[in-house]
């Protein structure tokens, strides 16, 4: 697999963290979208870092306000020009350095209208001109000429960037990127390039050193990762195996044997390559959770259709029920978009009907937005913005009474609670997770923090589970 030489970067970041020394300078991101751009964020803060910034979430004291945008719904767009407004003040004030990358910025007409409505931008870069940060930076500093560092290319693999990571228990580690599916509705395949796997002995690697720094969850990342190394074998395009990783059945059985993490998840499998090996993985793979996302969309074979997801309603409460039968406590969550062009009342319907049979764990539901350059964008039959939001109030009005049965059943059950650290917005509890990644509040001291341990749930509430610690023995 061709990866992309860094040592420019390197010697880049080098330059600027010169440039930097002793001026404490400090930064500020913004990150939209999927795990696989805070992923990519958390390359950025290792850069930054390295070059001598330090992060702040203030924004009037940053000299360098980076941006990592999304593009897979229009929210996203209305969400960054806001922001910029915002920001426009603190470049005026303090000339702060302004940088915008991710898949956003990918797509034409998007960098065409920051040109002319915020045109104080400093240095544009996408998903795959990671590297080049660092050294688009040091020419900023420099000489303050704008750079547009956009690459329009499949994209190659990035290995051995700096990261800065904001856990110490959980990592996420990408395993591939880019998609070749060309859902009807999906602008990723455009933006983040064609499908490509990292080797296998670079994945294993970095999780062998997570390992061993103490991390306890790792959740693989890519578009679509049951289809890991697919494209390489297709294509002839040569990959070393290691230590017997071939496939992502395979992987995920290497990744169980490492000691030291605890737990492995994974987003996004598509249910069209959930093939048994991989059911066979999770099943006999002790440290896999046995929570799977896997995403639905749409319930109607019609549409599924038209999606172009290669899979009907039956195939996929088909695969739901092998997956059952075959996993042991599987629990299942879900992404649902209503309102795809074309879609009826009966349509919708039978979205509805598969959530009522599978009951999902967690829907994550999206109202259909249009993506210029998709296909589904320039289908006639679009559904009015009235209907949408209305299918999408029903949709959560099921989800949420669902939600609220399945929190129920856990209540006076014992569940593993790994304990991430304490809460947010009381620091008197801890907060933790169960291998159904349900939240768990519960208190202890923070000797707990970065175990697995078990709990018995005591309440339950719509976003989270109360709990107490379980003492094994007396069965307290
Ligand atoms: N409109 C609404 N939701 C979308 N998604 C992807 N593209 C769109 C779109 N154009 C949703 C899908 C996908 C999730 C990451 O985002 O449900 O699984
Ligand atoms: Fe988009 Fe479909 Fe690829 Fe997922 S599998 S990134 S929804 S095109």
């Amino acid at each position: 697999m061709a990866k992309i030489d860094i040592q420019n970067c390197l010697e880049d970041i080098e330059k600027v963290a010169k440039i930097n020394e002793g001026k404490n300078l400090k930064y500020s991101i913004f990150t939209m979208g999927c795990q696989l751009n805070e992923n990519d964020s958390e390359k950025m803060c290792g850069m930054m870092e390295k070059m001598n910034y330090t992060k702040t979430d203030d924004l009037q004291e940053a000299d360098l306000i980076v941006f990592n945008t999304c593009c897979v719904r229009e929210n996203a767009e209305d969400k960054l020009f806001g922001k910029l407004g915002e920001v426009k003040k603190y470049k005026e004030k303090c000339g702060a350095i302004i940088a915008i990358g991710g898949c956003m910025m990918q797509e034409k007409h998007i960098v065409e209208k920051l040109k002319q409505s915020y045109p104080f931008f400093d240095i544009v870069f996408g998903p795959h001109t990671l590297e080049q940060f660092p050294t688009d930076l040091y020419k900023i500093i420099c000489n303050r000429k704008r750079i547009e560092d956009i690459l329009d290319i499949d994209g190659n693999i990035i290995e051995g960037l700096p990261i800065k990571r904001d856990s110490n228990i959980k990592a996420s580690v990408a395993i591939m990127n880019g998609c070749n599916n060309f859902c009807s509705y999906c602008i990723v395949p455009y933006v983040r390039g064609r499908e490509r796997s990292r080797e296998p002995r670079d994945i294993i690697e970095e999780i062998k050193e997570l390992a061993n720094q103490g991390y306890k969850e790792i959740m693989l990342l890519g578009q679509n990762v049951n289809s890991y190394l697919r494209v390489e074998k297709e294509k002839n395009i040569p990959f070393e195996e290691y230590e017997g990783v071939n496939s992502f059945a395979t992987l995920l059985r290497a990744v169980n044997k490492i000691e030291g993490i605890e737990r492995i998840r994974f987003i996004s499998p598509h249910p069209k390559d959930f093939t048994d090996d991989v059911i066979d993985a999770i099943s006999e793979c002790d440290k896999v959770c046995k929570l799977v996302h896997l995403p639905l969309q749409s319930g109607s074979t019609e549409i599924l259709k038209v999606m172009n997801r290669k899979y009907t309603k039956e195939q996929y409460l088909n695969l739901v029920e092998k997956m059952k039968n075959k996993i042991p406590n599987l629990t299942l969550s879900t992404d649902i978009i209503v309102g795809f062009p074309g879609e009826t009342e009966e349509d919708f319907l039978d979205t509805l009907d598969v959530v009522e049979k599978v009951k999902f764990e967690q829907v994550y539901m999206f109202i259909y937005s249009r993506r210029v350059g998709t296909p589904a964008d320039k289908m006639e039959n679009q559904v009015p913005e009235e209907i949408k939001h209305k299918r999408f109030d029903r949709l959560k009005k099921l989800v949420e009474k669902q939600i609220e049965i399945r929190n129920k059943e856990y209540v006076g059950t014992v569940q593993n609670i790994l304990i991430e650290g304490r809460s947010k917005t009381n620091e008197n509890v801890l907060t933790g997770r169960t291998d159904s990644n349900k939240v768990v509040v519960l208190e202890g001291n923070d000797d707990l923090i970065g175990k697995v341990l078990p709990a018995k749930i005591v309440s339950e509430h719509m976003w989270f589970l109360r709990g107490e610690m379980w003492d094994v023995r007396s069965g307290l």
